[in-house]
């Protein structure tokens, strides 16, 4: 099957300042890719260049390599970024919903495309909520403040409203690093079984979780890839001595 991403000898820097060298690999489609590794290694940044987020960074930019969705490279000057943002969401360490109603923040993306029918945007925020599987929790208040809800819910209803708008990636960056263990094992539940349907991304440092909700793990280290494979080889088996440091929990 071909990769959903395929990232070809990416290099980045922010201003002088080179972050990513040379990194390539293949992200199967519905599948769990995680990336872990130390602190400061290039995770996050790596996964923000897949939906070109780091361009908001002042002197952020790709030195050398290239990102491909489906074949089509994302840096092209004729991408349509909207609707490349539209094909991935991507979900954050801290939840942020809106300040709008738990209704409101899953029915967003909808209404800035332009669709504001009734009916339909309850049946999509009905189906998304349940992807997330909070709509159980959430329906006899679906007005109500998003604030009020759990910390655990909040990140759900980000998950909603993420992939409301039908992406075909999700990019989770330490998706579950503000919660306690209980939310965690919820949204690494719903992760398994969102993958059925989305190729996803997340960024981890908690080992556990890769190894728990990942089928492949990319190790990174200093800005380079170091190995990839499936996930039960990079920790049962890794190739690379330094990837075998880490997950053995001997440095890092
Ligand atoms: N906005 C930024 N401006 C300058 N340097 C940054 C910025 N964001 C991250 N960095 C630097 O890039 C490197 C990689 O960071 P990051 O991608 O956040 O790593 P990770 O997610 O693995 O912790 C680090 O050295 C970090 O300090
Ligand atoms: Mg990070």
């Amino acid at each position: 099957m071909k990769p959903a991403i395929q990232i070809k000898n990416l290099s980045f820097a922010y201003g002088s300042k080179q972050v990513l060298h040379d990194v390539s690999m293949d992200i199967p489609e519905r599948q769990v890719t995680a990336f872990i590794g130390p602190s400061g290694c290039g995770k996050s940044t790596l996964l923000r260049c897949v939906n070109r987020i780091n361009d908001r960074i002042p002197g952020a930019h790709l030195t050398a390599g290239s990102v491909l969705i489906h074949d089509i490279d994302i840096n092209r000057r004729d991408i349509d970024l909207q609707e490349l943002r539209r094909r991935i969401g991507m979900v954050f360490q801290k939840y942020n919903p809106f300040a709008k109603s738990i209704y409101e923040n899953v029915a967003f993306s909808l209404r800035v495309a332009g669709h504001n029918k009734r009916a339909e945007l309850d049946e999509v925020v009905e189906k998304a909520l349940r992807s997330a599987a909070l709509w159980d929790e959430v329906k006899d208040r679906l007005h109500a403040s998003a604030f009020g809800l759990s910390g655990g819910q909040q990140q759900r209803l980000c998950i909603a409203r993420a992939i409301a708008n039908q992406p075909e990636i999700l990019l989770m960056d330490e998706p579950c690093a503000a919660l306690d263990p209980l939310a965690t094992l919820k949204i690494e539940e719903l992760i398994c079984e969102l993958k059925k349907q989305y190729t996803i991304v997340i960024v981890t440092h908690n080992m556990a979780q890769a190894t728990r909700c990942s089928d492949q793990t990319a190790f990174m280290y200093l800005g380079k890839l170091i190995e990839m494979g499936p996930t039960m080889q990079i920790f049962e088996n890794p190739k690379n001595p330094q990837t075998e440091a880490y997950v053995t929990g001997s440095f890092g």
